[in-house]
């Protein structure tokens, strides 16, 4: 058995209880205990969910040996995402969900019947589901989407969104390359029958003036980053904006928005509904991301951690 690192605290692990973790490197803060944690109180669950600061040369053994550890299954995050669905792919090649596959990256990992490994991508769902439940009115149809970004979070929004049936989705990158690769790799792997395509962000203002949805998937903006250098002036108004970022909860980005009447999309939902599928898999109840879990994540979040 590995040694349990610091919220593995052996009272929470009651031998009949389902446990899951979330595994990093650097763990750092994950929000994620706090997230299941709630859930398991609020359901009356008999289970744990805790934090395990894994190396990339742990990654494999981890993943490959997660009953040895008592673990039903583990969220997975910076830096193992593209790893993990490697080693699920060898280890399960029918283990792995249509939308996984497609983006060669997972975040959710459960165990079946059988002791088979599973994963998915449930970024998508996590953005999807909260940007359908900000902007109720919101129909993809005829839709242009402009993503800022081209990164692990620009493949899963660009995912979302070609799987919602958007009409335009147009990337734009600092790296003009990666976004037309991104777009050209998504339309394919997705069978994405509208007009995706990448873009310089020197290009920003004419796109913006045609864009129905604007999302930054990049960490511009959060506190201790760059600023998102952005004038919102040639946006539509009626143009929705959503940003990843969740420290501060109001990005300068979403502010400037609001300023304008635009509706907006906050990054703290993604993090909440990203979480709802894996806790499904491993305690069997579909929980609800409430107004009371959010207020506790935006508490820990306005206290600095
Ligand atoms: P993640 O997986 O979290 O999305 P990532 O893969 O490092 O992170 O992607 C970060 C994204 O932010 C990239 O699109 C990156 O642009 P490049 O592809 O040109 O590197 C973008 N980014 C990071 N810092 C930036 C900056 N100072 N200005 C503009 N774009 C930036």
């Amino acid at each position: 058995m590995h040694e349990l690192q610091g919220v593995f605290m052996p009272e929470e692990y009651p031998h009949s209880a389902q446990k899951a973790c979330v595994i990093g490197w650097p763990i750092g803060h994950s929000r994620s205990p706090m997230i299941h944690g709630y859930w398991l109180r609020r359901y009356g669950i008999d289970g744990a969910y805790g934090k395990r600061a894994v190396q990339p040369e742990e990654l494999e053994d981890f993943l490959l040996n997660l009953p040895r550890e008592g673990l039903a299954g583990c969220n997975i995050t910076v830096p193992h995402k593209e790893a993990a669905f490697r080693i699920v792919e060898q280890a399960n090649p029918q283990g792995l969900t249509p939308l996984a596959r497609a983006l060669a990256a997972v975040n959710t990992v459960w165990l079946d019947e059988a002791g088979m490994l599973h994963a998915d991508n449930t970024d998508v769902h996590g953005f999807m589901a909260h940007f359908a439940a900000s902007v109720p009115a919101w129909r993809a149809a005829g839709q242009r989407v402009l993503v800022i970004g081209a990164g692990g979070a620009a493949r899963a929004i660009v995912a979302g969104f070609m799987q919602a049936g958007v009409a335009h989705i147009t990337i734009a990158n600092r790296t003009e390359e990666k976004a037309h690769a991104l777009a050209a790799e998504l339309q394919q792997a997705l069978d994405f029958r509208g007009n995706a395509k990448g873009a310089g962000l020197e290009a920003l203002p004419q796109l913006l003036a045609r864009a129905d949805v604007l999302v930054n998937t990049t960490t511009l903006g959060m506190t201790g980053q760059p600023a998102l250098d952005i004038d919102l002036a040639p946006l539509p108004d009626d143009a929705v904006v959503a940003d990843i970022v969740y420290v501060p909860l109001k990005t300068a980005l979403l502010q400037q928005a609001e300023a304008r009447g635009a509706h907006t999309v906050d990054g703290l939902g993604m993090l909440l509904h990203q979480a709802v599928p894996g806790f499904e898999r491993w305690f069997g109840v579909r929980p609800e991301v409430t107004g009371e879990l959010r207020r506790l994540l935006e508490a820990d979040i306005e206290q600095g951690h």
